[in-house]
C-alpha cells in the first residue's frame, strides 16, 4: 500500500506581473486503490496541481509538501517522480515530431522500470493494450502526437498508464474532447489499469460524466486554488445538478 499525500500545498507562476499564486494551501491524502475525483471551474487551479505533483519547472511550490510513502517528492527531478510511480496523463498532450509511439512507450518503461522489457512479452503487451483502447496497430510506427485527433492524444495517455502501471496517476482532464464512445473506452482503460496494479488516481476533471464510468471514492471541489468542499460520489451528483456557482460564490 501505497501514500501520495499532499500538504498545505501554495504554488506560484511566474508572470509579467510577477509571481502570481495560483494554489492557496491545497491538502490531499490518496492512498493506493483510491480514486479521488477533483472537480472545479475552468481556471481554479487544477491543471497547476497536477504539474506541481509533476515537476513541471514552470510552477514554483513556495510552501508545504508533498511525498509518496514518506518521500519527499518535491526534492525529485521529473523522471525521478516517475520511477518512483508517478504518472501524469496531461491535459493537452505535446507532439513529439520524430519519436513513434513504439520507440516512446518502451524507453518510458525502460526509464521507469529500470530495465528493458523482454521484446516478445513486450509486443504482446503493447498490442493487447492497443487492442484493448481500440487503438490501430498502425499507432505504433507514428510520431507521438503528430496529427493525433483529440480523442487518439487522450487514448495513448492512458495507453501509457496501462503500460507504465503507476502506483499514483494525475488523469488531468482526460475526459475532455471525447465523444461517448471514446470516454467509454478511455474509462474502460483506466479501470482496468487500476484494477491491474491497484494505483491510486486522481482524475481532474471539470464534467461529472466521466464518473459514470469512474466511480470516485471521493470527490473534491476545487474552487480558486483551494479544496473548497469534499465528498463521496454524491457530491458528484449535486455538481451535475446545480454546478458550481454556491461555491464559486462562497469563495469569492
Ligand atoms: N504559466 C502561467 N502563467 C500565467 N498564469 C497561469 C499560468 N499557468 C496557469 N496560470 C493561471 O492560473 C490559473 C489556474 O490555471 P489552471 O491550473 O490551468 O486551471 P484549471 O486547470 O483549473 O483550468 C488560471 O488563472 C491561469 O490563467
Ligand atoms: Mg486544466
Amino acid at each position: 500500500m501505497s501514500t501520495l499525500q499532499i500538504t498545505d500545498l501554495h504554488v506560484s507562476v511566474e508572470t509579467e506581473e510577477g509571481a502570481k499564486e495560483i494554489l492557496k494551501g491545497v491538502t490531499l491524502t490518496i492512498n493506493s486503490g483510491e480514486t479521488h475525483a477533483i472537480m472545479g471551474p475552468n481556471g481554479s487551479g487544477k491543471s497547476t496541481l497536477a504539474y506541481s505533483i509533476a515537476g513541471h519547472p514552470r510552477y514554483t511550490v513556495t510552501s508545504g509538501t508533498i511525498t509518496l510513502d514518506g518521500e519527499d517528492v518535491l526534492a525529485m527531478s521529473v523522471d525521478e517522480r516517475a520511477r518512483a510511480g508517478l504518472f501524469l496523463a496531461m491535459q493537452y498532450p505535446v507532439e513529439v515530431p520524430g519519436v513513434t509511439v513504439s520507440n516512446f512507450l518502451r524507453t518510458a518503461k525502460t526509464a521507469v522500470s529500470g530495465e528493458a522489457p523482454k521484446l516478445r512479452h513486450w509486443v504482446k503487451d503493447m498490442r493487447g493494450a492497443m487492442d484493448n483502447l481500440r487503438m490501430d496497430s498502425s499507432f505504433a510506427e507514428r510520431n507521438v502526437n503528430e496529427g493525433f485527433s483529440g480523442g487518439e492524444k487522450k487514448r495513448h495517455e492512458i495507453l501509457q498508464m496501462e503500460l507504465l502501471e503507476p502506483k499514483f496517476a494525475v488523469l488531468d482532464e482526460t475526459d475532455s474532447g471525447l465523444d461517448v464512445d471514446a470516454l467509454r473506452v478511455v474509462s474502460e482503460g483506466v479501470n482496468r489499469a487500476k484494477e491491474a496494479t491497484g494505483s491510486g488516481v486522481l482524475l481532474i476533471t471539470h464534467y461529472t460524466r466521466i464518473l459514470r464510468y469512474i466511480t470516485p471514492d471521493h470527490v473534491h471541489v476545487f474552487v480558486d486554488g483551494r479544496i473548497a468542499e469534499q465528498g463521496g460520489p454524491e457530491l458528484a451528483d449535486d455538481l451535475e445538478a446545480n454546478g458550481y456557482d454556491r461555491f464559486v460564490t462562497a469563495g469569492a
